[in-house]
């Protein structure tokens, strides 16, 4: 039995945060932005508005179009990095918003992996035969742990997220295979240093601006470009296949440079890689399941399709999974 997705959506803030806006904020400009980065606006949550809010808006799509009743739900993830609380998972929040009174779940903390590690984890308990229904979100609110004064990171990130349910499979469509892995000697190039047990939350970490981003972006890209491009290679290699075989390639959004040097790597064809960075900036744990539903809701995925999904975040995590693609 495989897991397949049977329904897609995705929620994106209405507040726009456009290149130009962020000139009279710091020393930047839209032309640096685009060149490096690919990046002309991204989405921001309004004041009030949590990364459970989004989960919800997201779920309750999910709900409609596959026409299932909240309590038919019985499995919610919530790939997360910005979880509206430390205690109380954002998964829990969620289900509480929707009603989905016969689920359990948690959040998965992968940094921009999150969804590819969320999709591993209910694939298993969907395939296991004893849960039939399964949420599977990835949402950040990153404008929460963004520091607008710093512009190695403020440019680059923003809010949204999507997500997928997941249903049992008796056909060959579905989640074919994935690779995932960690290295927490990565860790130093992309955290946030306060606010865990490692630095609690204290007047002096404020004052350092240390409960916000902070990142490394030079020794990032190299490792991103690398490993998502060796992570896709080595999934398509053990499945026998070549880029020639795939419909689309659908890879975290965090860099255009990024997204372009590791499907060259990969030996990918531009009109085959879905890139919608230029709109919503990094959503961190978003990007994936928004693209999904932008190709989906597009016409680009039909039933048989194959889609190679691959990422890359702090952690490091990194991962791909192959998808063959049913009827969402
Ligand atoms: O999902 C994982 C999350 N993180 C990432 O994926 C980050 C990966 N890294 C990157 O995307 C890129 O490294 C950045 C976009 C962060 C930076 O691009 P870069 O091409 O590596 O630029 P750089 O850091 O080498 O900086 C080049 C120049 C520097 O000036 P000088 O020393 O050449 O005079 C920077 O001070 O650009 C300057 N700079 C900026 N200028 C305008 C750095 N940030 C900015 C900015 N606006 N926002």
């Amino acid at each position: 039995m495989k897991a397949k997705i049977t329904a897609t959506a995705s929620y994106l803030p209405e507040r726009i945060l456009t290149n130009f806006d962020l000139e009279k904020m710091v020393d930047t400009n839209d032309e640096w932005i685009r060149s490096r980065t690919g990046i002309e606006t991204r989405h921001l949550v309004k004041e009030g508005e949590a990364t459970s809010d989004m989960g919800t808006q997201i779920a309750l799509q999910l709900l409609e179009k596959s026409g299932k009743d909240p309590e038919e739900i019985d499995l919610i993830l919530v790939a997360t990095s910005t979880p509206d609380y430390l205690v109380c998972s954002t998964a829990a929040l969620t289900q509480d918003k929707i009603g989905a009174k016969n689920a359990w779940g948690f959040d998965i903390a992968a940094a921009c992996s999150g969804f590819i590690f969320a999709m591993e984890t209910a694939s298993k308990f969907i395939e296991s035969g004893r849960y039939k229904n399964a949420i599977v979100i990835g949402a950040d609110t990153m404008s929460s742990i963004i520091d607008y004064t710093d512009r190695d990171t403020c440019v680059i990130f923003g809010d949204g997220g999507g997500g997928v349910l997941l249903e049992s499979s008796d056909d060959d469509v579905g989640i074919l295979d994935s690779i995932l892995y960690i290295d927490g000697s990565g860790s130093r190039y992309l955290n946030v240093p306060a606010g865990g047990s490692a630095h609690p939350t204290s007047k002096d970490t404020v004052d350092k601006r240390m409960h916000f981003v902070h990142q490394d972006g030079k020794p990032i890209f190299k490792f991103a470009v690398k490993n998502m491009a060796d992570v896709s290679k080595q999934i398509l290699d053990q499945n026998k296949l070549t880029g020639d075989d795939l419909k689309l390639f659908i890879p975290h959004q965090a860099n255009r440079r990024i997204i372009d040097a590791a499907a060259k790597r990969c030996g990918l064809p531009e009109d085959k890689v879905f890139i919608n960075i230029h709109k919503y900036g990094n959503t961190t744990a978003g990007t994936i399941p928004i693209a999904l539903n932008e190709a989906a809701e597009s016409g680009r995925l039909e039933h048989g399709d194959l889609l190679l999904l691959a990422a890359f975040g702090g952690g490091f995590t990194w991962g791909s999974m192959l998808i063959r693609w049913g009827d969402a």
